[in-house]
């Protein structure tokens, strides 16, 4: 392993996995010099959702663009950069594709050390950067668009996955019942904001639980029974109330994660719990989790909604602790979409 001899670490850390192309500068995982993301939202919400092809195309068109805003911003140029830290994989494979070929050449040309992230492990490490006390081991709960994991963080880089859905990921669910109440993509953040006009308890949706499996989940159940529910009263020609079906709804899936969670936290003895991923910063969620862990005098903890959502500067914070325990890619490195949290 390398010698870490310098006191200031700064990692340029980049993340293209699926619609958002970001690049952040990071020092010593936890301050965030710059953190730029190039949205490609407006892009897909066209058609519903994310096209592969589209958002591949759309990285290479900004990557060079939104690295050195990044470098710009944090006010350095690449001869500070100590280590370029990059996502290879989970992701769409053409998308993953464009950060890590821009990541091997910027290392390469600059003869940097070149470190590969799992995108999860970002996000979990996305809760270092505004929580400076906190270390592992903690319990963490990563809620995006495409995994819902429950890990035991045992130390940094080192995981155990107690617990994922059998089918949807939980901001997929909300995406595919925004979608068919009419909200377009993405749809957690409208749900979101229209659950707050509506009754959470006017519409009893399914709450699954997976036998012999504690800790796993299941969000196809109460997607199907909000599409059934709309499709029934559309058939009986009664009106439904959009807010309250959202509300309900996300109540449904807030009580299974809360559940789990806090069940899941006793049973692993955890005094520290965090949050992670876009579905992080749902608020009702948000509350819902302290409130929980303030019942179970749980620790709590989760990133500013920018760092939830996809972005670069949790890549960085990730990356430095790779950096750490020694971790180095060759120009060998490729996507790897399906990338298990954990492998190296
Ligand atoms: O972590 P992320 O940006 O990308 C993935 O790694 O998947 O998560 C995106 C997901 C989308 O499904 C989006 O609808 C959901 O996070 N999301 C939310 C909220 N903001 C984003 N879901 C519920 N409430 C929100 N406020
Ligand atoms: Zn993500």
């Amino acid at each position: 392993m390398e010698a870490v001899k310098k006191e200031e670490i700064l990692i340029l850390a980049i993340e293209s996995s699926c619609d958002e192309t970001a690049a952040a500068v990071v020092k010593n995982g936890r301050a965030v010099l710059s953190n730029v993301i190039s949205s490609q939202i407006d892009l897909h919400k066209l058609y519903g959702g994310v096209v592969p092809e589209i958002a591949s195309r759309k990285h290479i068109e900004k990557i060079n663009q939104v690295i050195q805003e990044a470098l710009d911003t944090a006010k350095v140029t690449l001869d500070e950069i100590d280590a370029v830290g990059v996502t290879y994989g989970p992701g769409l494979v053409g998308a993953l594709l464009v950060g890590v070929a821009e990541a091997k050449a910027i290392a390469y040309a600059k003869g940097l050390p070149l470190v590969g992230v799992h995108h999860i492990e970002g996000h979990i490490s996305a809760n270092y950067i505004e929580n400076p006390d906190l270390e592992p081991p903690f319990l963490c709960l990563v809620v995006s668009g495409g995994h819902t994991h429950l890990v035991c963080v045992r130390d940094y880089g080192v995981y155990e996955v107690i617990g994922r859905t059998r089918d949807d990921a939980a901001g997929e669910a909300f995406d595919k019942v925004a979608r068919a109440i009419g909200l377009g993509y993405p749809g957690g953040p409208k749900i979101d904001k229209l659950s707050r006009e509506g009754n959470p308890d006017a519409i009893s949706f399914p709450h699954a639980h997976i036998d012999g499996a504690p800790y796993d989940f299941s969000f196809s159940g109460v997607k199907s029974a909000v599409l059934n529910y709309i499709n029934g009263c559309r058939m009986k020609e009664i009106d439904y109330n959009t807010a309250d079906i959202a509300a309900s709804f996300q109540k449904a899936v807030i009580d299974v994660l809360v559940d789990n969670a806090m069940r899941a936290a006793a049973e692993y003895r955890f005094s520290k719990f965090a949050i992670a991923g876009g579905v992080a910063s749902n608020s009702a969620l948000r509350a819902a989790m302290k409130k929980a862990c303030g019942e179970h005098n749980i620790e709590f903890y989760h990133p500013s909604p920018i760092l939830c959502t996809d972005n670069a500067a949790m890549i960085g914070a990730a990356a430095y602790y790779e950096y750490l325990a020694g971790t180095r890619h060759g120009w060998d490195l490729n996507a790897v979409p399906n990338l298990k949290l954990g492998e190296r």
